[in-house]
């Protein structure tokens, strides 16, 4: 089987520029996270039959936790229904607490089996994963010769990432530098209890891992990152739309040629284009829209609803809603009535034997002018 070919550009699949002005890694968001995973599946069987047709090798960067297990059922499918082959296939693996025996249950030798490898036909000495159960002077020698092999084999074809709370991509915490390589780590103290779980209580979660550096990630030559769910959506809106920074590993992204965020509807939700669509493009001023923005007007201001002034609507970018619905004070009314109106001593709702008929406004409707 030939090694070391490098792809061309045109063999990339990621190539449409980023979908809003804001966003500084194309985006595609799916209503459905296994819609999401198919389509990851999908990519990754048309670059495994690609190399084939050429008898190459397709190397493959991937990741465990939970947001990758259905991309990896439906490469299970495709294996057992389409034929979909992994002979050619060398994989490397992102990361592996240390220390870790591959036979304990939150070994990621062990998850990659039971998900994965146990059910495709990957050849075993294809297969690499950061070993857990080396003496720790031994680490850097093994790291080091973990980057020398994925260099040797062409680099990765295509890396497969989730994101952690803390803005993790593989294991490299707050703090990670561009260029890190495969190393020895500490984990944040909030990864350590994101994995509680697993572990029976976070003094259980080791205070270690090995992963592959961002600079190991970024030589990838085709990146997806993965992220399912609203707890994802801040810290997906802050690699996408923020600055570069080493605080939150993922930003680093955004210099990444081939690039993609796949997100399911929950996770996007952080985004401009879901936060604040008018800043991005023409809306239609339904009620709930004018009411989102009005509200997300006077928490950026740090003011009440009824002092905002047309000069506020302007400045901050709802000059539509002020051209549709002004002047500013109209609208300003009609988004408090409204929420004065959510306000009740009946938060059950007011039995109907105690309610007036015509009992439908509050109290202080008429100060305002209809
Ligand atoms: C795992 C890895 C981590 C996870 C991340 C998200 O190999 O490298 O970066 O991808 O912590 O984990 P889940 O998917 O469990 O939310």
């Amino acid at each position: 089987m030939a090694t070391g070919h490098i792809p061309d550009a045109h063999e990339l699949t990621i190539t449409e520029p980023v979908s809003s002005q804001f966003e500084k890694i194309p985006v595609q968001v799916f209503g459905q996270a296994i819609d999401a995973s198919k389509e990851i599946a999908r990519r990754i069987a048309d670059r495994i039959h690609f190399r084939a047709a050429k008898d190459e090798n397709c190397v493959l960067g991937l990741a465990t936790g939970s947001t990758p297990v259905s991309v990896y059922a439906e490469l299970v499918r495709m294996h057992r229904e389409d034929g979909l082959s992994f002979k050619n296939v060398v994989t490397f693996n992102l990361d592996e607490y240390f220390p870790m025996q591959p036979n304990e249950l939150q070994s990621y030798v062990r998850f990659m089996h039971e998900h994965l490898f146990d059910h495709i036909d990957i050849l075993p000495e294809n297969i690499n994963i950061p070993d857990g159960t080396l003496a720790k002077a031994d680490v850097p020698e093994f790291c080091a010769k973990y980057e020398t092999k994925i260099e040797l084999l062409g680099g990765i074809d295509i890396q497969i990432l989730g994101i952690g709370r803390t803005g993790h991509i593989g294991f490299n915490e707050p703090g990670s530098s561009k260029t890190s390589s495969t190393r020895l780590i500490t984990l944040d103290r909030v990864t350590r209890s994101d994995a509680a779980g697993d572990f029976f209580g976070e003094e259980n979660v080791p205070r270690r891992a090995i992963t592959m550096g961002v600079g190991s990630i970024l030589s990838a030559s085709e990146i997806y990152i993965i992220a399912y769910g609203e707890h994802k959506a801040q810290i997906v809106a802050e690699a996408v739309e923020g600055e570069i920074s080493p605080m939150v590993s993922a930003s680093f992204l955004q210099e990444h040629p081939h690039c993609r965020f796949m997100l399911d509807i929950s996770a996007a939700q952080g985004l401009t284009r879901f936060r604040c669509p008018w800043l991005v493009e023409q809306v239609e001023w339904t009620d709930l829209l004018t009411r989102k923005a009005v509200i997300w007007l006077a928490r950026l201001l740090d003011k009440p609803i009824l002092k905002l002034t047309e000069k506020d609507y302007n400045e901050e970018g709802l000059q539509d809603l002020l051209a549709e619905h002004g002047p500013a004070y109209d609208i300003n009314v009609q988004v408090f009535r409204h929420l004065q109106r959510t306000i009740t001593g009946w938060p059950a709702g007011k039995p109907a034997d105690l309610k007036q008929p015509g009992d439908v406004s509050r109290p202080h409707d008429d100060i305002f002018p209809k």
